[in-house]
Order: structure tokens, then sequence, then C-alpha cells
């Protein structure tokens, strides 16, 4: 691999000469006016998602040198090591490959990839998990008796099952409820156990570490109800979905689906950690939203960088935080299935991308990971929209539509698709004919991504193409996209100050932490 931190690139010198001349100044509107090809210069089909970049702040010279930065970042040398099984992920020392979920199995997989024969081994313990947890999925399904699915994990073990649960909802087996408990509040927990029975009820425990303290803290105590309400029957109520097999032995649980240190737990929602989706979407459901997300690597890891949706995205977020300046992105899925996509993104590409050092250790001289947000439209439009309008501050949104809607009421469509539209428009085009409070400066960048149908295929490919806009950044930026160092320290003073909340011990505190746990003891 021979990869070059993007601001060590000649590129990079000209893309900050190219931002003074004119990246600061560039008006969309006018580009519109002189070009109108420019709409198809700057959309384009990738695996089931069409997308239109044209509303963005480039043009074809500058969209250039960010490819020119790529290439001489050594991006593609970079991508093919992850697709190649290399430890990129090196503080860690392990491969990165939750794309292999979702590859077909070897004699299914183009034989002119030579590299998959490195990870030969890996694919097919990956196909025999696979198997095996959808013929469990199955068996739930057609188990009449359990009604009420219950995921305990959080992170990475809790949003993209979540996210992806709801997302398709309409694709859900009737008769089947799906509870995610993250958080250590116990409401959470407490508010799912008064709606559920001992008999009807399967626990899976999600964590691939199984030492998760809210995670563990939560399995014990459904574990404790379980036995409370006269539950005995574990094997029958309890699967641990996790890569510590013998911690969840341990635990009492004997029915257990595995994965590997290669799936980070931010990109395990293809592993084990995807069950409660299996068991909501079926295993056709389940291999389709493989087979879309596996569309969308065969994309990543062959389209020439200038038609490579993911790189094109990554490069513009490249533009965007250390070029512009923007410190944020908005996410707007105008689906309202879609409603823990934004936290989903938050978890991918901030946990991925917030990071200060790059790979070798480095302090960085430039901005990583921006802040991703948002909430599904319209309902942005009635509270926040305001300020991507007019605040002081640009924020590039990135839409999310789809062409054909899963239900059939009248009007509702036509009219969020209006909506839609109009916001991308109304950014861009501001309203310069009023002047004080009535006042737009538009040329408020946007991106738009069209679906044709919200399906377990089209969800896969999204989250595919998110995933690897995230590997784009990270990449150029130098910085080790797939460990989480960032987390630890808050979970290290946690344990403390537990042990403090239990013995009133404030001796060597901050005043701060001090007086709030004395106030909390008073
Ligand atoms: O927040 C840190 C983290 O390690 C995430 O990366 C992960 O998704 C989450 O905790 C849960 O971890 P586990 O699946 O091991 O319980």
């Amino acid at each position: 691999m021979n990869t070059t931190r993007c601001d060590r690139t000649p590129s990079w010198a000209a893309l900050q000469a190219r931002f003074e001349t004119s990246g600061r100044s560039f008006d969309l509107r006018p580009e519109f006016a002189a070009d109108p090809l420019r709409f198809a210069s700057f959309s384009q089909s990738a695996p089931h998602v069409f997308a239109d970049l044209s509303k963005n702040l480039i043009d074809e010279a500058t969209q250039a040198l960010l490819l020119d930065l790529a290439r001489e970042s050594g991006l593609e040398s970079h991508r093919d090591a992850m697709f190649a099984g290399a430890k990129i992920n090196s503080t860690e020392q392990r491969a990165v490959m939750h794309w292999l979920l979702r590859n077909p199995p070897l004699a299914l997989t183009d034989q002119g990839r030579a590299d998959i024969k490195n990870v030969a081994t890996e694919l097919a313990q990956v196909h025999s998990t696979l198997d095996a947890m959808l013929a469990y999925a199955e068996a739930v399904r057609a188990d009449a008796d359990i009604t009420d699915v219950v995921n305990i994990g959080i992170g990475g073990s809790d949003l993209g099952p979540q996210m992806a649960v709801l997302a398709l909802d309409e694709f859900v087996t009737p008769g089947k409820r799906f509870h995610f408990v993250s958080n250590v509040d116990g409401h959470e927990l407490a508010a799912v156990l008064k709606k559920v029975k001992v008999e009807s009820t399967l626990f899976l425990i999600a964590s691939k570490t199984f030492t998760t303290i809210e995670t563990m803290t939560n399995a014990h105590s459904a574990k404790a109800w379980f036995e409370a309400q006269g539950g005995t029957h574990i094997a029958r109520h309890f699967a641990a979905l996790t890569t510590n097999v013998a911690a969840a032995n341990n635990f009492g649980i004997s029915t257990t689906f595995g994965f590997w240190d290669w799936v980070g737990g931010r990109y395990s929602v293809w592993s084990a950690i995807g069950l409660p989706l299996a068991i909501a979407i079926g295993a056709p459901g389940f291999r389709a939203f493989l087979a879309g997300a596996h569309d969308m690597d065969e994309h990543f890891r062959t389209a020439p960088l200038a038609q490579n949706l993911p790189v094109r995205l990554g490069l513009l977020d490249v533009w965007y935080r250390n070029f512009h300046g923007f410190t944020s992105r908005s996410v707007a899925p105008y689906h309202c299935a879609l409603k823990r996509y934004p936290a989903y993104l938050q978890q991918l590409e901030m946990e991925s991308n917030g990071k200060r050092v790059d790979a070798s250790g480095e302090a960085l001289p430039f901005s990583t990971s921006p802040v991703v947000w948002g909430e599904p439209g319209t309902n942005g439009q009635h509270a926040y929209f305001q300020m991507l309008h007019q605040g002081t501050d640009v924020v590039p949104v990135e839409f999310v539509a789809v062409k054909k809607p899963l239900h059939s009421l009248p009007g509702h469509h036509t009219l969020l698709l209006a909506n839609v539209l109009a916001q991308a428009q109304a950014l861009m085009l501001g309203k310069a004919d009023a002047g004080g409070h009535k006042h737009f400066t538009g040329n408020r960048p946007s991106t738009f991504l069209l679906l044709d149908e919200l399906t377990p295929t089209s969800l896969g490919a999204l989250i595919a193409l998110q995933e690897h806009r995230v590997f784009v950044s990270g990449s150029l930026w130098g910085i080790n996209s797939f460990d989480q160092w960032g987390v630890e320290l808050g979970k290290v003073l946690a344990k403390d100050v537990e042990a403090r909340l239990l013995s009133g011990d404030t001796a060597g505190l901050d005043g701060s932490t001090a007086g709030l746990l004395a106030r909390l003891q008073a």
C-alpha cells in the first residue's frame, strides 16, 4: 500500500490556490445559467442510487484537482488493500472486511479477482455463519409463540439493526414486534419489560466484545427479570450475537452467532448483528440487503474515480471541510421510515473520522470529521431549516428521496417530493429581491440521492455507499477510520465515578465533579 497524506500532495497546494481564485467566490446560479449540461455532468447513477451532485460548489476544474488529490494520496491503493484483506486498521492490527460479509461465496465470485483468494477461508466462515443465522431467523419467524424480539446492544450493535428494521417496516413480518434497548438508563429496559411476556419473548444480546457495560447491565437485568417471572428455557429465549462466544457461554447463553474482529462495530449490521433485521424481513430480504451492498462494493472497487460515487462524495466532503471550512453536514431523508438514518450516519462518520492524529500518531494540521446531523423531512423544515436557509453558517445538506412510495395514500408523495425539490431549490436560488429579514442569500450547496424505492436492496446499497464515502475522506486525511480510542477515557472515568457515587468519596476530584457528586448524594 502506498499512501500519502492529502496535505503532502502537489494537488493540495493547487486546490488551496484554486479555492482562493474561484472557490471562495463560486456561485451556483451563474454556473447553471452558463452550462445547460451541468446537471448531466455532475450527476450519476451508481447501483440502486442516483445522485445529483450538481448543486455543489464545484466545477470541472476543481473536480479534476480533487480527483488528482485522490490519486496522489494513494486512495486506490488503500482501497485495494482493504479489499485484499490487508491489516489497514493499523492501531489494532486488524483487517477491515465488513465488505466480505456481503460477498457471494467463492464459487460465485468473479474469478478474475485474485485478491479474494487471500480471504477464502474467512469467506467460507462468513457463509456458514450466515446460513446458520438465516435458518435460525426463519425458525423464529415460523414460531408463532414468539411475538416480541428484544435486541439489547449499543452503538453499532444497536444503530444498524434498529435503523434498518425501522427503514424496512413495510417488509416486516406481521405478528412480531421489535424492541431495541441500548441505554443503560433503566427507563428504557423497564418500559420494554412492561410490554412483553416471558413465554413469547426472544432476547438478542448483541455485543461484539460482550463486555460493554451498558449491554451487560441490560442483559443481566433482562435475564434476572426472565428468571423472576418463572422463565427457565434460556436456550430458547436468549441468543448472543458476538465475537466473544466464550463470554456469552459464561453468561449462560448457549445459542450464539459469531463474527470476527475484522468487522468494526459500526460496520457490523451485515454480520450476526443483523439478526433482528433477518428475523424481521426474512432470509431472502436479508440476502437482498447484502446483495445491494455488494453491488455498491463492486462499484467502489472497480469504477473509475471520476464516475465512482463514494469517491465523488468523499472528495466533496474534503473540499467542504478543508477548503470551505464548513463544520457540519445535515442529512435530510425525505422518508419517515429513515428516522434513525441520521443517528446511524453519525456513528459511522464521527466515530470513524473524528480523529486529530494521522495513522502514524502525528497531530493533523487540518480538520477532519464534520458534525453529521439531521431529521427526516418535512419535519426538519419546521424546525431547523430556518438556520440552513438564513443562518450565518453554510451547511451542505444531503437529501435522500424515493421515487415510488410503498403506501397508496393519494397526494402525499407528490407533496413530499415537491417539498424536497423545493428545499434544494430554495437553498441554491435564495431570494435576492427582498431585503432584511426576507432576504435569502442562496448559493447553499446540497446533494440529492434518489432511490427508486426503499427496499432491502436499495437500503443495502445506500448504507454501503455511506461506508465507502467515509473511507474516502478518512483515507485522504491519512487517519485510521477503523479504531475508536476516543470512547475509552469516558468509560474508565465512569468506573471511578460509579465507585465514588457508592462510597461518597470526593477526594482528589475536580471541583465541579465533586460538587455535583455531593449534591446527588445529599
Ligand atoms: O462506543 C464504542 C463502541 O466500541 C462502538 O464502536 C461499538 O459499536 C459499541 O461500542 C458497542 O460495542 P460492543 O458491540 O462490543 O458492545
